[in-house]
Order: structure tokens, then C-alpha cells, then sequence
């Protein structure tokens, strides 16, 4: 591995300049009045990690304490053993119960411009409504939920409902296909699924009802579909007898109930997230309550200096890890105000973010490096039409971020000297790991910095030996964190396999790092067959999955390549079967057999056809060395291939369509 990989940006030469050379230490400003200022905080927690956890989970309101912080039989890990929470109180009802309760917790706005702001008092009350609902349609503690929704207050509403009875909920982002959708109900065993008519997106209707009608034949488990009324009249939808209700008449008939929180178990399962690995099938990762709220409300609190009066903005969708911890259960959990929006940040013109931003005057906006540099395209003039002098901080996740782009967003969104904190994390992580303390932690554009305290990474070589400063290795975190995924949903064989069998009772992450001569961590991207194209992961496999279940296709390889703005974009290799010719039609038709499987995140950006794909001797596809030709870099070895011709027909088809 190679350390130029962590420059994925459009001109490598300005990012290795920057790279390494610039610092930038907190303002001191900044620092006076951070919530984490005390650079002690990392011994403390290494010292006694125990210690420090337990003194994190205080935040929270307990119906039980623990009596023993962490179980930790490898990987099998229990926090807070004994501990009863429920998390929906502890991110509504106990800010209900202070002065917070006229505090704005939900500012939403929709796309076409309609605006609501919930305060904690209308989230109480619309959470107890939408937890009774949900008992009246028959859902028990323990019973999945599938939620399908557009970015708007029912989603965060339906979740918390789900966490105050008990019923574990699985997220799917609304830009995955039916197949999709289907796949994970039924893997999650869902009984019921939340959606709406709709969901504005440039202008446009998603119909979210129709797909998950579509996902839903099949899933026999569902016996339920809660639709909530978000476009109406745009786009009718068939309501079918006994299965479908609206959500409006399921609350209407809850009327005002208030629904006690359930008593939870520390370690009660509070959500799946579904999540691409290196197999065909998505992983579904089980989250469970008290560890993870305390991670993310003290990552949370910490990393985006949380203060009373901040209105903080986290762009993502809540369909994915990063809306779950830091729209929702981080932020709520820690009683803060936060910005919401249903659409596209080029709708109606490519200034919405930067108008949200002062119309609501957003302090800390959290958003990611591809967004950045999608903005960086569009020009400086769109920021500059707006006073944006609200923010303070910044936060980037889901890749790299190149340092040309990291410079820009501090330049022309953060006036030049709003901090930024690079956040490393995963799903499986559940909350940010490696990121500077703002207030503390001198910054390196490019560079994620430090662990959080706490958290010990290190990274090892093949051998389990931790590499020298300077060398790239294998990212691992040797030590348990609250926040982590406790298993696979069904599947805990794979949960060990996948993260715990290369360096037994050390989690491996699947990312590739170096720590420099400061000891700051520079992530280099993915060291398995995963991609990440617009920070949205996918598994090379489950694409060629997609491929291979087209007629016109015999075999797919599928790997990602670099990408200016996306970060990685995918390319496919395939060898038709015999009868169907290479053509034009044929690549549109096999994208949007892609799109149908998995959806549209996943549509390839070229597909190349060939004869053969490399192959081991014992058959094995060499993805290595198709991202060496996509990459134009010299092969790597080819001694163990079947049949050594194959990559050279390919280089040269390669180089001869690039022109
Ligand atoms: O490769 C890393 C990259 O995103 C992966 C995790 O993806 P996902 O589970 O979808 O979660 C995304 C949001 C937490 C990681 O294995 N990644 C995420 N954040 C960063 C990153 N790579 C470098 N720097 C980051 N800040």
C-alpha cells in the first residue's frame, strides 16, 4: 500500500504539499471555551478506559445502574451489564421534563420550502402518539420494524417510537431499490414497514410506496404498512385493505396516549443497519442501547463542542449510520437543536445548503468530503451569496477528504477559520473513532488526527505486528468501545469471521492507515473488496452479484476506480454469455439491471466486456489486477494466473476505449 492512496482529490501535487506541512492548532478562542479542553482526558482514559466509559454513561438517565461496565469475552462484548435505559427517554422525555421542552429539536425543512420546528414537547407528544400506533398495529417489544422513509420528522419520530417500546428498527435508505428493501426485510424478519407516499427530490416525486409495495410481495413476514402523508395529490398511492394504514388515522386513533417507556436491558437490541461487506449479502449489524448511547452522545457532545445555543446540521440521510448517530440518538440524547432537510442541495439553485445555513443560522454543519468537493465544482459564488458567520465548526465524514478540497471548505464555508474535525468511523463502529477534539487537537488537512479517548487502535502488518510511523498497515482496534455492533443479525459465525479471525480478539476494520512522525492516523481507503463511492459503501461482490443475475452475462468483476468527485466510482468487467453481443443498449440495460437490484447508488459508471477475466489457478477473479489496468499503474504479479494472456487483452481494450 502506498501512501499516496490518501490523496483521492482532483491535483495530488497542491495535496502533497499541503499534506504533513500545514498545521492547524485550535483558536485559542476556540479552545478557552471548549466543552473538551483538558489534553489530560487522553491519559485518563487510557489509564482506566473502564473508569472513563462509566463516567460517560452518567450522562444518561438509568432506571438500573450497571453493576459491571463491560463483560468482554472475545468478540462477545456486554456494557453497562445490568443497566436499564430506554433510549427514547433519555432523548425526549427527560428533556420534556426541564426547561428544554420549549427548545427547538427538529428544524425541518422539506424541499418545495414547507418548514416545521418541533420542540421537545411536540416530540414527546408525537413519539407517544407513533408508540402507540405502533402497539395498536400489533408490534411488541422485540418485534423488527423496517422504516423506508424521505428525510422528513415522522423518520426520527417513527425511531424513537420503535426505541420506546422496545422494537429494534432497520433504517433502508430511500434510494435502495424493491429488491433491496425486500432483501432486508426479510433477513431482519420484519413485521412491519414505515413509509410514505412519497418523498420530494429535485422537484421530483421518489415514490417510496410503490417500491416498498413491490419489496413487500415476497416478505411474508410484514403484516403491516404505515404510510405517512408527505406528498398527497402529487402522487396518489393504492392503500391496500388490512395491510395499509395511514399513519395520520393510526395517530389520530392513538389520540393523546402517553406510552410508558419500556424498562430496557442495556444490551436490548435498538437497531439493525444494514451494511455492504465483501460477500454478496449486506450485513445487518446489530446495535444495542446503553453502550451506544454513550458513545455517540459523548462523541457527540465532545468532537462538536457541543453548546446549548448551537443549531447543528449533519447533511446526512438517516438511512445510513452516520443519521442515526449524529441526526438522531447523538444529538437528542444530548438535548441539542437540530437542522433537518428533505432534498437536494441543488434544488431550486445550487445555494439551498448555504441558504438553510443562514436562514436557520447553523452553527456546526457535519457534512462529507464528496459534497464538498460537488460544491468546490459549483464554485465559491454560491456560499458567497449568503452570510454564513453562524458556523463555528465543521465536521466531514464517510472518506478521505482530499486536503485541496478540506482547504476550500474552511476557506470559502468557514470563513477561513472555522475548525474542522475529519471524523473516522464505521457502521460498524457505531460512533466517530479517530477525529480531532477540536478545542485540543491541532489539525493536519488530510489527516483524521487522533483516537477519541478511549479507543486504541493500532495497525499491524499480515503478521499481527504493528507497523513502524511512516508504513501502512492494517487499521485494527484492539480494545472494546461502547458504541460497537455486538454481532451480525442471524449470522454471528460471520461477525467473527469477518472482524475478529485475522487478529483474534482484535476487530478489524477493513481500512488501511500509516501514523505519521506526530503519531496522526492518515486513513488510505479500503483494503478489501469494498468501495466507497460517494461515502456510500458497497461491496464489489454484491454488484457482480447484480450482474451475473442478467442473462446477457456469464461473469462480472467489479472493482472501484478514483474518482474526482465521488471519491471511487465503479467498474464493471464482463464476459457475455455466448449468444449476446457487446453493444451500446446492452450497457445501458445490464446499469439498469443494477439499479433495479440494488439501486441507483450502485450503477456502474463504465462496464468494460471481455472475452476472459483474470483468474487464479484456482479460479479466484484477480481484482487486483483490474484496479492496477483501471489505475494505470504498472501489473502486479501475474505469475499466479491461470492464463497470463487474459490481463494483457484487457489492458489494451482498456487503454484503447479511454482513448
Ligand atoms: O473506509 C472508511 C470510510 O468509510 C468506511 C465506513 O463506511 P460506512 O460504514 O458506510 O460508514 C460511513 C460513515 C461513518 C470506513 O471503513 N470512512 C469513513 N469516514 C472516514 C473514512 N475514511 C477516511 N476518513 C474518514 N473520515
Amino acid at each position: 500500500m502506498s501512501s499516496s492512496q490518501a490523496t483521492n482529490g482532483p491535483s495530488g501535487n497542491i495535496d502533497a504539499l499541503l499534506q504533513e506541512h500545514r498545521r492547524f492548532p485550535p483558536p485559542p478562542a476556540f479552545a478557552e471555551h471548549a466543552v473538551a479542553h483538558d489534553p489530560a482526558v487522553y491519559q485518563r482514559a487510557h489509564d482506566d478506559p473502564d473508569g472513563f466509559w462509566a463516567e460517560a454513561a452518567r450522562r444518561l438517565d438509568w432506571y438500573k445502574t450497571w453493576d459491571k461496565v463491560l463483560e468482554w469475552d472475545a468478540p462477545w462484548a456486554k456494557w453497562f451489564v445490568g443497566g436499564e435505559l430506554n433510549a427514547s427517554y433519555n432523548c425526549v422525555d427527560r428533556h420534556n421534563a426541564t426547561w428544554r421542552r420549549n427548545k427547538a429539536a427538529i428544524i425541518w425543512e422539506g424541499e418545495p420550502g414547507d418548514t416545521r420546528v418541533l420542540t421537545y414537547r411536540d416530540l414527546y407528544r408525537e413519539v407517544n402518539r407513533a408508540a402507540a400506533a405502533l402497539l395498536d398495529l400489533g408490534v411488541k417489544k422485540g418485534d423488527v420494524v423496517a422504516v423506508y422513509m424521505p428525510m422528513i420528522p415522522e423518520l426520527p419520530i417513527a425511531l424513537l417510537a420503535c426505541a420506546r417500546i422496545g422494537a429494534p428498527h432497520t433504517v433502508v435508505f430511500g434510494g435502495f431499490s424493491a429488491e433491496a428493501l425486500r432483501d432486508r426485510i426479510n433477513d431482519s424478519g420484519a413485521k412491519l414497514v414505515i413509509t410514505a407516499d412519497g418523498g420530494w427530490r429535485r422537484g421530483n416525486v421518489v415514490p417510496l410506496k410503490e417500491t416498498t409495495d413491490a419489496a413487500v410481495q415476497g416478505a411474508p413476514t410484514i403484516e403491516h404498512v404505515l404510510v405517512v402523508k408527505r406528498v398527497g395529490e402529487a402522487r396518489p398511492v393504492e392503500m391496500k385493505d388490512g395491510r395499509d394504514v395511514w399513519w395520520e388515522d393510526a395517530l389520530a386513533k392513538a389520540s393523546q396516549r402517553i406510552v410508558e417507556p419500556e424498562h430496557l436491558d442495556s444490551e436490548h437490541p435498538l437497531y439493525i443497519m444494514y451494511t455492504s461487506g465483501t460477500t454478496g449479502k449486506p450485513k445487518g449489524q446489530l446495535h444495542t442501547t446503553g453502550g451506544y448511547l454513550t458513545g455517540t452522545s459523548l462523541t457527540h457532545q465532545w468532537i462538536f463542542d457541543l453548546k446549548e445555543d448551537d443549531v447543528y446540521w449533519c447533511t446526512a440521510d438517516i438511512g445510513w449510520v452516520t443519521g442515526h448517530s449524529y441526526i438522531v440518538y447523538g444529538p437528542l440524547a444530548n438535548g441539542s437543536s437540530v437542522v433537518m432537510y428533505e432534498g437536494s442541495p441543488d434544488y431550486p439553485d445550487k445555494d439551498r445548503f448555504w441558504d438553510l445555513v443562514e436562514k436557520y443560522g447553523v452553527t456546526i454543519l457535519y457534512t462529507a468530503p464528496t459534497s464538498i468537493r460537488t460544491f468546490m465544482r459549483w464554485g465559491p459564488e454560491y456560499p458567497a451569496k449568503h452570510d454564513m458567520s453562524t458556523l463555528r465548526l465543521m465536521g466531514t465524514v464517510g472518506e478521505p477528504i482530499n486536503p485541496e478540497a478540506w482547504m476550500w471548505y474552511q476557506e470559502h464555508i468557514g470563513h477561513g477559520t472555522c475548525p474542522i474535525v475529519d471524523t473516522w468511523w464505521q457502521t460498524e463502529t457505531g460512533m466517530i473513532m479517530i477525529t480531532p477534539l477540536p478545542g485540543i487537537v491541532a489539525t493536519k488537512p488530510g489527516s483524521a488526527t487522533r483516537p477519541f479517548p478511549g479507543v486504541e487502535p493500532a495497525i499491524l502488518d499480515e503478521q499481527g505486528t504493528a507497523v513502524p510511523r511512516n508504513s501502512g498497515g492494517n487499521l485494527v482496534i484492539t480494545r472494546p468501545w461502547p458504541a460497537m455492533s455486538r454481532t451480525i443479525w442471524g449470522d454471528p459465525q460471520r461477525y467473527v469471521n469477518t472482524y475478529w479471525s485475522k487478529y483474534p480478539g482484535v476487530y478489524l476494520t477493513g481500512d488501511g492507515a500509516r501514523q505519521d512522525d506526530d503519531g496522526y492516523y492518515w486513513l488510505l481507503g479500503r483494503v478489501d473488496d469494498v468501495v466507497n463511492v460517494s461515502g456510500h459503501r458497497l461491496g464489489t461482490m454484491e454488484v457482480e452479484s447484480a450482474l451475473v443475475s442478467h442473462p446477457a452475462v456469464a461473469e462480472a468483476a467489479v472493482i472501484g476506480v478514483s474518482h474526482p468527485v465521488k471519491g471511487q466510482a465503479i467498474v464493471a468487467f464482463v464476459t457475455p454469455r455466448a449468444g449476446f453481443k457487446p453493444s451500446d443498449a446492452l450497457t445501458v440495460e445490464l446499469k439498469e439491471h443494477v439499479v433495479q437490484a440494488i439501486g441507483a447508488l450502485a450503477r456502474p459508471e463504465r462496464i468494460y466486456y471481455t472475452a476472459e477475466l483474470p483468474k487464479t489457478r484456482s479460479a479466484k477473479i484477480m481484482r487486483r489486477l483490474l484496479r492496477d489496468i483501471a489505475e494505470g499503474r504498472v501489473l502486479g504479479d501475474t505469475t499466479t494466473l491461470m492464463d497470463p494472456n487474459v490481463v494483457n487483452q484487457i489492458k489494451q481494450q482498456y487503454e484503447s476505449s479511454e482513448g
